[in-house]
């Protein structure tokens, strides 16, 4: 079968809202390392790694042989209503690496769940529905998780169990507070949030739930030290903070952990997905035992941390620290950035690079305006993979490219990368 055929075949049996990348839609076929290979033959450096989720990269030796290793057993489920050795080996260690004290650590298969379970224990905690979230923000495809997303491309229902109160995002091209500087904006961020308390709900709201950077929205940051600014005021009322670290744990930001950790202090509870499970199904929410612990009946997880993908949560866990892939992303992702930079200053169509350790985003304007480019970035999109290089799109307005390659990039392959980007953004720009 060839290729277009199977696109035909996905067209007439799959929705239409799930969509594929790129005008001529590929189909990947094998992988090693960073490079993936398609139906045609073709190898390409993957810098998105199934959206930030091959965080080790492919066929990893230590993870394929601990999920045989568990495959030999014979039992690839057996659901949580009996004990699972390495579950509970895979949430004492998350549990230590959180920060969080008398953490407890609940397993699900999505980021989505793990944020609605979030939801749920820091509402019952609290005895409220009301929750502040951030524009800009994706949390995923329940009602719940895409009532606390601010970004309306992900928005595909407004039917929400919360009573949802928006903050600004820290978009630094547009909108109220874009034109301040790191210290001004914290401190306007801070009014706001003390006026929307005291505008839009009744002061007694369950949390604050917001991402470190905002992955879907394009990879904005907040100034360093926003959270606990934030974490200051909650704390009169008792409001609970959630750091979603779908997209930032991990070490992937390269100076932390945790994207938390650039802000000065510790969420009640995080929620993470993606990158622990290298491909595997599993996510998870990670919180202080009075907290977590606030369910006051039977609720469980049928899949969630399953023989199979604990086993390979922690494999990839014990890969990920046993080989400091945190200081790789620190140290190969800064010459990414440095090289990125370069590229805004040679073209008037970037405007803006931005990012953390493997985590970079390039966004792509009308020349000399903070017009958003959707044109000029899928026309830089389409051109990388004809280099062969493959990138993912995001941003409220679709003109920024994202960057999330494996922790394991070598500086051969950023410099490779760099390369297979200049000449796309010349071409798209000319
Ligand atoms: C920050 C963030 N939270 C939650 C989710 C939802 O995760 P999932 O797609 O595994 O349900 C995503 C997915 O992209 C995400 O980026």
């Amino acid at each position: 079968m060839t290729t277009d055929e199977l696109l035909a075949r996905h067209r007439a049996v799959m929705p239409s809202w799930m969509p594929l990348y790129y005008a001529e839609p590929i189909e990947i076929v094998a992988g090693s390392g960073r490079r993936v290979t398609d139906a045609q033959g073709r190898s390409y450096l993957d810098f998105f790694g199934g959206v930030l989720t091959n965080m080790l990269g492919y066929d990893i030796a230590e993870v394929n042989e601990a999920v045989r290793r568990q495959l030999s057993t014979g039992v690839v489920h057996t659901s949580t209503l009996y004990l699972i050795r390495q579950q509970v080996e895979l949430a004492e260690k998350i549990a230590a690496l959180s920060g969080i004290s008398d953490a407890r650590v609940f397993f699900t298969n999505s980021g989505t769940e793990a944020n609605e379970a979030a939801l749920l224990v820091a509402t019952n905690h609290r005895r409220s529905n009301q929750i502040l979230a951030v524009r800009n923000s994706y949390h995923g495809r329940s009602y719940a998780a895409m009532g606390i997303t601010g970004h309306r491309s992900w928005s595909a229902s407004s039917l929400n169990p919360l009573q949802v109160s928006w903050l600004h995002s820290a978009d630094r091209l547009r909108g109220l507070l874009s034109r301040l500087d790191p210290d001004e904006y914290v401190d306007a961020a801070v009014d706001d949030l003390r006026e929307v308390l005291a505008t839009q709900t009744s002061g007694d709201v369950a949390c604050l739930i917001a991402e470190p950077i905002q992955g879907v929205g394009g990879f904005v940051a907040p100034p360093d030290g926003l959270f606990g600014a934030f974490k200051k005021v909650l704390d009169e009322s008792g409001i609970l903070l959630i750091s979603d670290e779908v997209q930032t744990g991990w070490g992937r930001t390269g100076e932390h952990f945790w994207g938390y950790q650039a802000h000065g202090v510790t969420p009640d509870l995080l929620t993470f997905a993606k990158g622990i499970g290298n491909g595997f199904a599993l996510a998870g929410v990670v919180g202080r035992a009075e907290v977590l612990n606030e369910v006051h009946a039977v609720s469980f997880s049928t899949f969630g941390g399953n023989p199979i993908s604990t086993a390979a949560g922690n494999a990839v866990l014990d890969y990920l620290l046993e080989h400091d892939l945190q200081a790789n992303a620190a140290r190969v992702g800064a010459i990414l950035l440095a090289g990125l930079r370069e590229l805004a200053d040679r073209h008037a169509i970037v405007g803006a690079v931005r990012g953390r350790g493997l985590m970079l985003g390039v966004e792509f304007v009308r020349p000399g305006t903070t017009e958003p480019d959707p044109a000029a970035t899928a026309r830089v999109f389409e051109e990388c993979r004809r280099g062969g290089l493959l990138v993912g799109k995001g941003g409220l307005y679709g003109n920024v490219l994202r960057m999330g390659p494996p922790l394991t990039l070598t500086e051969e392959e950023a410099r490779e990368a760099l390369g297979i980007l200049t000449e796309a953004v010349a071409t798209a720009a000319a």
